[in-house]
């Protein structure tokens, strides 16, 4: 028995090794955590079960049989985060490279296949050269079989991405096709062709970092929702994302125990500056509402005239869309609208609440905008808003200008309880820009044209630049004083608790994509 057990021992302690301590040290060298220390770090203590710890390659091209390890470059299983089940895999740089063999890639699949079974979240920690180039098309499919796992598991339950390492190629689909990408910063990246092959294509010199870094994807291309400083911040950030979320898309999350509920948050009330021109940071009108420190923002750094995240309301999780006035005065463009719109169906799908927060002058103009598409992805949006079922809540701050008030979860796209504060301007347009046109004659006219159309806009503002037209329709629920926002939306949200929307029966939308 004695040496059956011991059998047993060495192929464990081989395993633990990965792909030997030399590699093992070379990845510390590189300020990168091992796969197996990640999982430590991330997952409860003494929790993680694993799955496949024996498995090993089945190539024998280019004398593989003769490099063969334990768990073929990829830990996977499941244990506890917070007491909470999760599965995880982890890529073991340290093994050829954390390539993707047909067996790495079946390991990954069973996990994610026993994820949809239960209904618990995917992690993935990436890090890993690609396909595993001996294989061939054999580790192309097994990339197509996770892809294909991924959607299936879309909507169903949360599945997390963390960027630790190199991420290229056909990888990247992976973590494209789940909610959330999390990059290292300086250690990782990810692209669909390296440097070399874009100087080859293009011409273009670009280094990796430039390319495809942490940086580059969380402020330019929006592929990264957050980044983090190294492995350890990265993780935390997974454990604390997780908190906002359900386990899987029938469950709702949480309600913590609170003791501040019904508090009055006077710092609210000088929030919005007398101009309405002066811009002012939506992040405190955010704070001044939430429970404290509770704010989980997304996309920080990409499209800054939109703020999207996760915060804890009086215990309850909700995710918060807000228009950014020190960005761009908060204006839709194509970026925003596509931010707003992904991070809406996300909470819609896991039956998160929602609350928007608006002071938008409308969209932004111009051929570029309209070249881009901004028709298509501004109703990206104006879609993702008027097919979510999950309770939506709105409060007017201050501008709710155009087409754009019908976008920020108006009463007329399904919005449950809409609030405004006194400073709000429901309107079709600014009132000078309104002046303008609509007084263009009168003003064209005027002995003293600056003069009249002075008198005119304000004749304008003070007819539209308020909340009380919108009020006297019933698109305003109730116009409402600023320190009692946090005490009107608590209520709202806890109200709105079982809401129920069945809607008929057909296979999906069209999502102008
Ligand atoms: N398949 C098989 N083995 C791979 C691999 C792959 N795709 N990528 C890396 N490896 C192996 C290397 O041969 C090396 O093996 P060794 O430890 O026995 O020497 C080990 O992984 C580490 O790679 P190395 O190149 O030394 O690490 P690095 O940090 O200098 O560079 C990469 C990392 C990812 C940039 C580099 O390995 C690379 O370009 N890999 C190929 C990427 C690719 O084209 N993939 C296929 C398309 S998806």
């Amino acid at each position: 028995m004695d040496s059956k057990i011991n059998k047993l021992n060495e192929r464990i302690a081989l395993a633990h090794l990965g792909g030997g301590q030399k590699r093992i040290d070379k990845q510390h060298a590189k300020k990168k955590l091992t796969a197996r220390e990640r999982i430590a770090y991330l997952l409860d203590e003494g929790s993680f079960e694993e799955t496949g710890l024996l498995v090993t390659h089945r190539t024998t091209d280019f004398n593989m049989e003769k490099e063969v390890y334990y768990g073929d470059g990829v830990v996977t299983g499941y244990g506890t985060i917070r007491d909470r089940l999760v599965y995880v895999y982890a890529q073991d740089f340290t093994v050829f490279g954390g390539s993707l063999s047909e067996t790495h890639a079946e390991k990954i699949c069973k996990i994610m296949d026993m994820a949809l079974k239960v209904g618990a979240p995917i992690i993935g920690l990436n890090d890993s050269g690609g396909a595993r180039i001996q294989e061939g098309v054999r580790s192309l499919g097994g990339y197509a079989d996770i892809f294909y796992r991924n959607v299936q598991a879309s909507g169903m339950v949360p599945q997390i991405s963390a960027i630790m390492g190199p991420c290229a190629g056909g990888a990247v689909y992976s973590p494209a096709m789940t909610d959330f990408t999390i990059m290292v910063e300086q250690t990782s990246y990810m692209f669909v062709t390296g440097p070399n092959v874009v100087k080859t294509v293009t011409n273009e010199e670009v280094s990796s970092e430039a390319l495809g870094g942490a940086h580059t994807h969380a402020s330019k291309s929006g592929v990264a929702h957050k980044t983090a400083a190294n492995d350890v911040e990265c993780l935390e950030a997974i454990k604390t994302l997780l908190g906002y979320l359900p386990q899987n898309n029938r469950e709702t999350t949480k309600l913590l125990d609170t003791t501040f509920n019904d508090e009055v948050r006077d710092v609210l009330t000088n929030s919005i500056p007398d101009n309405p021109n002066k811009p002012y940071d939506m992040h405190s009108v955010i704070s001044g509402i939430i429970d404290v420190d509770s704010f989980y923002e997304i996309h920080k750094d990409y499209a800054e005239n939109i703020i999207v995240g996760f915060a804890r309301l009086g215990g309850r999780s909700i995710g918060i869309i807000a228009n950014q006035p020190m960005v761009l005065a908060g204006v839709l463009d194509v970026n925003s609208s596509k931010k707003a719109a992904r991070f809406t169906r996300f909470c819609d799908c896991f039956n998160i609440p929602l609350l928007v927060l608006v002071d938008v002058p409308g969209f932004l103009p111009g051929t570029d905008q309209e070249w881009q598409g901004i028709i298509v992805h501004g109703a990206k949006l104006l879609y993702a808003l008027s097919e979510a079922t999950v309770p939506r809540v709105t409060v007017i701050t201050r501008k709710a200008y155009g087409g754009a008030y019908d976008v920020m979860n108006s009463k007329h796209i399904g919005a449950d309880m809409n609030f405004a504060w006194p400073t709000a301007e429901i309107a079709v347009m600014g009132a000078k820009g309104a002046s303008e046109i609509i007084f263009k004659k009168d003003i064209a006219e005027a002995k003293d044209p600056a003069k009249k159309l002075v008198e005119k806009e304000t004749e304008y503002a003070e007819k539209f630049a308020n909340p009380y037209r919108a009020a006297s329709r019933g698109f305003i629920d109730e116009i409402i004083l600023p320190k009692d926002t946090r005490r009107k939306l608590i209520k709202a949200f806890a109200m709105l608790e079982n809401k129920e929307v069945n809607r008929p029966k057909r296979k999906h939308g069209n999502i102008p994509l």
